[in-house]
């Protein structure tokens, strides 16, 4: 299994939440891609704290699309079942697990809540085929991910992504993953603390 966490990398995903909210205002839908998403921690924790950040009104714009390669066919179920064990929610704040989790019959296991889960859905799909099922993204969240693939692999999925972005959306990747030089022309640091990064141009 991948390894991943509920709230990993909360200052960053803040952060893209609080820009995201300010890029989006007077928009009629909010397209957010999670690639690399494994079984759904980080997805559903950014879902979270943009609905915190923007409010449950402007969250029913919000549309997430966690892809990964997958390769034992299981985060598709996992994903939309949305029900995670105790142990997996300890690190997350008490107030959002409060809000955000409910109880199921089955011992300490959780199911997060339809406002969540609704604008969540999971494809299977590979990198690495540098072929996007969509485009138009205003946010792409490609966390370690990009450390497994060769160099060049990395400079030609960064390009995909900067292709399927709309104009001034935003590319996140894990701080240890400096943006390489041959596509330093296509975005510019967003904020100096968090790999974040916007597209430039059209
Ligand atoms: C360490 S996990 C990261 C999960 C999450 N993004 C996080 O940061 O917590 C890496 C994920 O990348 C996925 N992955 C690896 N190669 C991929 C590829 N070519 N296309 C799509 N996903 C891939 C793996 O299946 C795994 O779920």
């Amino acid at each position: 299994m991948a390894f991943t966490f509920f709230f990993r990398d909360r200052h960053t995903l803040e952060h893209l939440s609080r820009l995201i909210s300010d890029y989006t205002k007077g928009f009629s839908n909010i397209k957010i891609w999670d690639a690399g998403s494994a079984m759904g921690p980080e997805p559903y924790t950014f879902a979270m704290i943009l609905s915190e950040t923007i409010g449950p009104y402007a969250f029913r714009k919000v549309q997430v699309t966690a892809s990964d390669i997958d390769e034992h066919d299981k985060y598709g179920d996992i994903i939309k079942e949305a029900v995670y064990p105790k142990s997996e929610l300890v690190r997350m704040p008490e107030d959002i697990f409060e809000k955000y989790f409910k109880p199921t019959d089955k011992t300490d296991m959780y199911k997060i809540v339809p406002e969540i889960t609704s604008c969540m859905k999971f494809l299977k799909h590979d990198l690495l085929t540098l072929t996007p099922f969509d485009s138009n993204f205003h946010a792409i969240i490609c966390k370690n991910v990009l450390l497994h693939f060769q160099p060049n692999q990395r400079i030609e999925v960064i390009k995909m992504f900067n292709q399927c972005l709309e104009p001034g959306g935003f590319l996140v990747t894990e701080q240890t993953q400096p943006m390489p030089p041959e596509c330093s022309h296509l975005f510019e640091k967003a904020v100096p603390d968090a790999n974040i990064y916007r597209k430039l141009g059209s």
